[in-house]
């Protein structure tokens, strides 16, 4: 049986929060500390504060018995061995990482050792946080043999956050000392040993007792930069097949197929090869930015991330002038926009170019007809219903009486959408999808104009081919 670890988790969000549950159901003791007192109240009384597969069922099944939620981190410190920073890094005025909340969180833990602690970066940090860390805990009077500072980057996408934890392609440990490195092996030996793969109520996913995960144990500021180099990789192949498929349109090819024969080459694979109104959310953005401007306080000029940047905000602008393509004049229509997340199955509207988009067309003077599966509430805050937008309860009743749809998430159910009945419900046959949800051809033969993203317009005879109108 694995050695049993008693950790506190620092931040209840889209990360601390999942780290927790798993930490619970890989057989750790956990105490998961959040400052915001709403919370923890709805975490205590078994709510869930975001949308992730499997999180309910976890909680539920470890809630009080594995993992228990706290707003008092001093006693959380006394009584844990490992403690895993996951506060948000929110991406600061200059593009670098705002690490204020991860100082105070640093000072705060300084205060309540009471013995051989190892503080673990969960969030996404820049390479040398590792010392800053160790300095700010030096500066607080901790002796150097009562603390160690590790780097254990996260790799959780939004959505598949839990199996991305518990059937990791890699566990990455950035250590500088064997006893650091020790604990944090002993806290994954249960994924790595493969024991927790054996229990019955094991969560399914591609790793078993005999194919376990792979742990790499390296240097903290390797471990940091394979993070942000991750991300930076992910984020640059997207802007890759963006760039291509303006390319593709420009000549009618078709960059599903241009994508499709790509990744079929092993070097370069499938995934992350969707062209589409580009990439958003609370890391992509922000790390490509962190990335960009660690590697230019280090005096290396690493323009390729500048150009990933600019691909992505282009991508959007590209969107836009294919909705006024299509519709000629913006003010005064009424659009159905179909999705507000910035990615299918999650709730999050961080950096979400759905948002970005709607904003652009309600500033143009359209009104929009919205709708999400999960992201209505946390849309509403930042886009309250009012003469410029509404909320709908499905898409068809999103698409009552618009001038066109457009595709801005991809949401599976909105690939799987009755097309005669939005029909019915539009003004005009109109569909502009920037998720290539659906095939041209198909489009054509149900009477759309169906305008998509690297590849021809979908549009019949007398309806005409939507007038490409350059870059505003
Ligand atoms: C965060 C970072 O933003 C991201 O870069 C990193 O990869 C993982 O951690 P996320 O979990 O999405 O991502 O952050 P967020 O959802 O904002 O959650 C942070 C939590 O920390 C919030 O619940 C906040 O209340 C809490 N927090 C923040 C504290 O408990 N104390 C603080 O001082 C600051
Ligand atoms: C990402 C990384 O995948 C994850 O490893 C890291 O820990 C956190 O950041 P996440 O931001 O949750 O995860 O979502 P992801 O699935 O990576 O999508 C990011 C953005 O890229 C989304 O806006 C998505 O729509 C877009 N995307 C993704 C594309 O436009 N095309 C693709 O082929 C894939």
């Amino acid at each position: 049986m694995s050695k049993q670890v008693s950790i506190c988790v620092i931040g209840s969000g889209y990360v601390g929060l999942v780290a927790a549950v798993c930490f619970a159901e890989i057989g750790h003791k956990v105490i998961c500390v959040d400052n915001n007192e709403a919370k923890v109240k709805m975490l205590r009384e078994g709510g869930v504060p975001i949308y992730e597969e499997h999180l309910p069922d976890l909680l539920a099944k470890h809630l009080n018995r594995g993992v228990e939620f706290s707003c008092e981190l001093g006693p959380a410190i006394e009584q844990c061995d490992a403690i895993f920073i996951a506060v948000g890094t929110p991406q600061g005025s200059t593009g670098s990482a705002d690490l204020s909340y991860v100082e105070a969180v640093v000072s705060e833990i300084a205060r309540s050792v009471n013995g051989y602690k190892v503080l673990v970066e969960k969030s996404t940090v820049p390479v040398y946080t590792n010392e800053w860390v160790s300095r700010c805990m030096h500066r607080h009077g901790v002796e150097p043999h009562n603390f160690d500072v590790v780097s254990n980057p996260e790799f959780l996408r939004e959505g598949t956050a839990i199996e991305d934890f518990l059937h990791p392609d890699r566990i990455v440990i950035g250590a500088n000392n064997k006893r650091s490195a020790d604990l944090l092996r002993d806290i994954y030996a249960p994924l790595t040993d493969g024991s927790y793969y054996a229990k019955p109520d094991a969560l399914p996913g591609m790793l078993s007792a005999e194919k376990p995960a792979t742990l790499l144990v390296t240097s903290a500021q390797s471990a940091e930069i394979i993070k942000h180099a991750s991300n930076a990789f992910l984020a640059l192949k997207i802007s890759f097949i963006n760039a291509i498929s303006n390319l593709a349109e420009s000549v009618d090819a078709d960059i599903e197929d241009i994508a499709a024969g790509m990744g079929l080459d092993s070097r370069i694979g499938p995934k992350f090869l969707r062209a589409g109104l580009g990439y958003g959310g609370s890391c992509f953005p922000k790390d490509v930015a962190a990335f960009y401007w660690v590697a230019q306080q280090q005096g290396i000029d690493f323009q390729i991330l500048e150009e990933v940047r600019k691909i992505n905000a282009t991508q959007q602008e590209i969107f836009f002038n294919k909705v006024r393509s299509a519709l000629w004049t913006l003010r005064g229509k009424k659009l159905a926009a179909l999705g507000l997340a910035f990615k299918g199955d999650t709730d999050d509207i961080r950096d979400s170019p759905a948002i970005d988009v709607i904003k652009k067309l309600i500033a143009a003077g359209a009104t929009i007809s919205a709708y999400d599966p999960a992201a209505m509430d946390k849309a509403k805050a930042v886009l309250p219903a009012g003469e410029s937008i509404s909320y709908a309860a499905s898409p068809y009743e999103a698409a009552e009486g618009a001038d066109a749809v457009l595709i801005l998430t991809d949401w599976k159910e909105f690939a799987k959408l009755d097309l005669q009945k939005l029909n019915v419900a539009l003004k005009f046959p109109i569909i502009i999808d920037g998720r290539n949800l659906y095939k041209p051809a198909e489009m054509l033969e149900l009477g759309f104009t169906y305008v998509s993203v690297g590849r021809p317009a979908a549009y019949t005879a007398q309806q005409g081919k939507p007038r490409k109108l350059v870059l505003s």
